[in-house]
């Protein structure tokens, strides 16, 4: 159980701990996350290329445009080899206190090669997700964290995801549902 819906989509923002957490893939930034400009500021977006290794030896090199729209919607537009291209949705649910619920939903091109390569992205993101959840359960909040230059979109995705808090908005010590 995460703490708040705010850190699953925090994990694009988090770029230090792809690489502790996610090999065999490298991620390699083309643009690093950041809030779109009005009118669209409830999005944000970032690109980058993620790069599959097995045994050392690059099998799949993906594309990816990461678009965030608002608090708990994110599009990733996928392009690889052979024409292969695909969109995975991501929304977060929030079920109850403390608990949210993810629906990845995974759209190739039509015919063997799509479908290949979409049951390779399924099982590559149930893998990657499953990792993350185990942080997510150990994580604490801190309203003060020390960040590094590294983590710098990490305070850019913070100071963005306010705009969707409100004065009433549910707490942690206010979580009466
Ligand atoms: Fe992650």
């Amino acid at each position: 159980m995460c703490l708040v819906g705010k850190d699953i989509p925090e994990n694009g923002a988090d770029v230090a701990h792809l690489k502790e957490l996610h090999p065999p893939a490298i991620h390699e930034f083309i643009n690093t996350w950041n809030p779109s400009p009005p009118p669209e500021i409830h999005k944000a977006s970032m690109q980058m290329q993620v790069v599959t290794y097995f045994f050392k030896i690059p099998i799949i090199t993906m594309n990816m445009n990461v678009e965030q729209i608002g608090p708990a919607l994110v599009h990733l537009y996928v392009k690889s080899f052979a024409g292969i291209e695909g969109v995975i949705t991501q929304h977060v649910v929030p079920v109850k206190p403390f608990e949210q619920k993810v629906i990845h939903r995974v759209y190739f091109n039509r015919g063997i090669l799509g479908k290949l390569f979409a049951k390779f992205v399924v099982i590559g993101e149930s893998i990657m997700f499953e990792r993350d959840i185990r942080i997510w359960r150990e994580k604490k909040y801190l309203s003060n964290p020390r960040l590094v230059k590294e983590d710098s979109a990490i305070a850019k995705f913070r100071k963005w995801f306010k705009q969707f808090y409100s004065d009433n908005s549910v707490t942690t010590t206010n979580i009466d549902w």
